[in-house]
């Protein structure tokens, strides 16, 4: 169960945040509803919230979910892959030392951002991608190691992140998209499989037995309700813009 959640409040250059999607710029009011609404899905969860500032230097910032990792042992600050993003780790550091005594780094020449990392109990599956590299992974699985976790490596072929298209449920439940449907390392789960046309909402989270998902994907969110978890559609349209979703955008311990 989680207990913790860290999010951050959008700010205005969110709309020139780094994107491949194509889909025009975000419209900054309307994210910023979005982002109330994801707030009050994460409400009806039973954790604390933690709302952080906006940090209008940092277009991408409101995706808090790749500068750090949060295990129960240990939080780890990242090194993002990507340059205009790096600095993030310096801005959530002093907020990581709030809830934890123990904090790692991912040091040059590592770079490894956490929306490449999935958990599935004291196992990290950490995804080789454009922006998390071997030496990346290879230090996380370190500081894992140190802390009685483990770690493996999954090479991405196609998606940014990892958790663009894996998102694991808890109970063996793992909802999977595209390159990671067939991937051997992941057959020992029950795969729910996410329609290439839905590809986008499988991006999603499980917080304490319910499971929020982006609104407008009605067959993955049938599956997922059919399995018994009660699901919350949460808009993230102008997220998607920018090539975020539902997990980048909170922290969750
Ligand atoms: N815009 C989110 C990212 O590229 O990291």
């Amino acid at each position: 169960m989680f207990k913790h959640i860290i999010t951050r409040t959008p700010c205005p250059a969110m709309i020139e945040g780094l994107s491949e999607a194509g889909l025009g710029k975000p419209d900054y009011d309307k994210a910023m509803d979005q982002h109330n609404d994801y707030i009050r899905a994460l409400q009806t969860c039973g954790v604390d919230i933690t709302i952080l500032p906006p940090a209008n230097d940092y277009p991408d910032s409101v995706f808090v979910e790749d500068p750090a990792l949060c295990t129960p042992h240990c939080a780890v600050i990242t090194r993002p892959g990507a340059e205009s993003r790096r600095n993030e780790a310096e801005l959530i550091a002093p907020v990581l030392q709030r809830f934890y005594n123990r904090v790692e780094r991912i040091v040059e020449p590592g770079t490894l951002d956490a929306g490449d990392v999935m958990m599935v109990g004291s196992h990290y599956y950490i995804g080789k991608s454009a922006r998390t590299n071997e030496e990346g992974a290879r230090q996380l699985i370190a500081i894992l190691d140190k802390y009685g976790m483990t770690g493996s490596i999954v090479v991405l072929e196609t998606v940014l992140h990892l958790k663009t298209g894996l998102a694991y449920l808890e109970n063996g439940n793992l909802l999977a998209a595209g390159e990671f449907v067939t991937k051997p390392e992941f057959q020992q789960y029950n795969i729910i499989e996410v329609p290439v046309d839905e590809s986008y909402a499988a991006n999603c989270i499980w917080v304490n037995g319910k499971v929020i998902l982006p609104a407008g994907y009605p067959s993955t969110r049938d599956k997922i309700a059919g399995l018994g978890y009660d699901v919350i559609e949460v808009d993230t349209s102008e997220y998607l813009k920018v090539d975020g979703g539902v997990s980048c955008m909170s922290l969750r311990f």
